[in-house]
């Protein structure tokens, strides 16, 4: 198993208090594994994913423990963390082909980048990156040139080259593909499936609003709502035979499978996820929920109710229980 993480909380510091964003929060991953996190926007995929490779100064870890390859990883502490990041660890993060610095070229921003992580043979790694470019069939002349002579999906694959670039045991790719045309996401999501068959990373969490993507490339997903973890399963499984009311209502609002999926609000239930400066107890989807009874004025847990099935629900975990 390449990373556990176990009842993680991580909270922001605001001015009305801590907000916490990841609320005791559980999941294994599995070498190679590719698992996909969606969920409405602002329920805490980028939080969570963040928290395991940086933890900025508005963000503070309140609970848990996370494990990579069998050692634990003081996430919360970032004089440990730093040599971690891109060795072990490495994040490519939500809006990153927009952040590229625009008067180095790429070659150069690398290896600023690998200076920057104590990379002495930086020359060997540069040669491994052309490899790499020319592998997913982009010219190794994109060394030579500044970010802004790229198209947005070449930026992208770019990213996730320098990201990747020293074989690290888990990246956290978020929203990678969002705002590419259809073509370049899927030619983004061969990629990652690709630098996952080749070893270049052992574990992917790919982070997106878009469940069609995740249908081309993830072996489970995980659904969040509210900063907690609703419901994980094979891909297949939150596709075609999801558990939690909460996944159903978000694959039941899917127009077909193949179409995008950005929308803020669910279009079949109405409502929108409660607050997460004050959030309401028992379990956060039960004003939207079409089953909700007395014993959801209590936290559902997050258990395997069949193999390697994970659901938070009274209703669903009675269900089961009842067979
Ligand atoms: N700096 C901050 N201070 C206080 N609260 C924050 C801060 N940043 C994020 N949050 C809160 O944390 C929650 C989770 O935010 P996060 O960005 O992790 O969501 P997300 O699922 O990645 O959303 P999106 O799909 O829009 O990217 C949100 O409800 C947001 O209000
Ligand atoms: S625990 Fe209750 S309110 Fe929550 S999803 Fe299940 S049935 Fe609905
Ligand atoms: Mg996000």
């Amino acid at each position: 198993m390449s990373v556990s993480v176990e009842n993680l909380s991580v909270a922001y510091r605001s001015r009305l208090g801590d907000v916490t964003a990841v609320d005791n929060v559980s999941f294994t991953l599995t070498d190679g594994e590719i698992m996909g996190l969606a969920g409405e926007s602002g329920s805490g995929k980028s939080t969570l994913g963040n928290a395991l490779i940086y933890l900025d100064a508005r963000m503070k870890q309140t609970g848990g423990k996370v494990t990579l390859d069998g050692k634990e990883l003081p996430i919360a502490d970032s004089k440990v963390m730093r040599p971690k990041r891109m060795t072990e660890v490495s994040l490519v993060p939500q809006y990153a082909m927009s952040a590229l610095p625009p008067t180095r070229r790429i070659g150069k921003l690398t290896g600023d980048l690998l200076k920057s992580h104590g990379v002495r043979n930086r020359d060997e790694v540069l040669a491994e990156m052309k490899r790499r470019i020319e592998l997913i069939g982009l010219k190794e002349d994109v060394l030579s040139k500044y970010p802004f002579e790229l198209s947005g999906g070449m930026r992208q694959r770019v990213t996730i080259i320098m990201s990747t670039l020293l074989d690290p045991s888990l990246l956290i790719a978020d929203e990678v593909t969002s705002a590419l045309d259809v073509s370049t996401q899927r030619a983004v999501g061969e990629m990652l499936l690709e630098f996952r068959d080749r070893k270049f990373v052992k574990s992917i969490i790919a982070i997106t609003h878009d469940l069609a993507i995740l249908a081309q490339i993830a072996d489970t997903i995980t659904i969040m709502y509210a900063g907690r973890l609703a419901e994980k399963a094979s891909t297949s499984t939150i596709v075609d035979s999801p558990l939690h009311p909460y996944t159903q209502a978000l694959i039941a609002s899917l127009p077909e499978v193949g179409v995008r999926h950005d929308q803020t609000t669910l279009t079949g239930i109405p409502g929108r996820p409660p607050s997460l400066v004050n959030p309401p107890t028992g379990c956060r989807f039960r004003d939207r929920c079409p089953f909700a009874f007395a014993k959801c004025a209590e936290t559902p847990p997050f258990e395997e109710v069949k193999p390697g099935h994970y659901v938070a629900c009274w209703k669903v975990s009675q269900e089961e229980q009842g067979k």
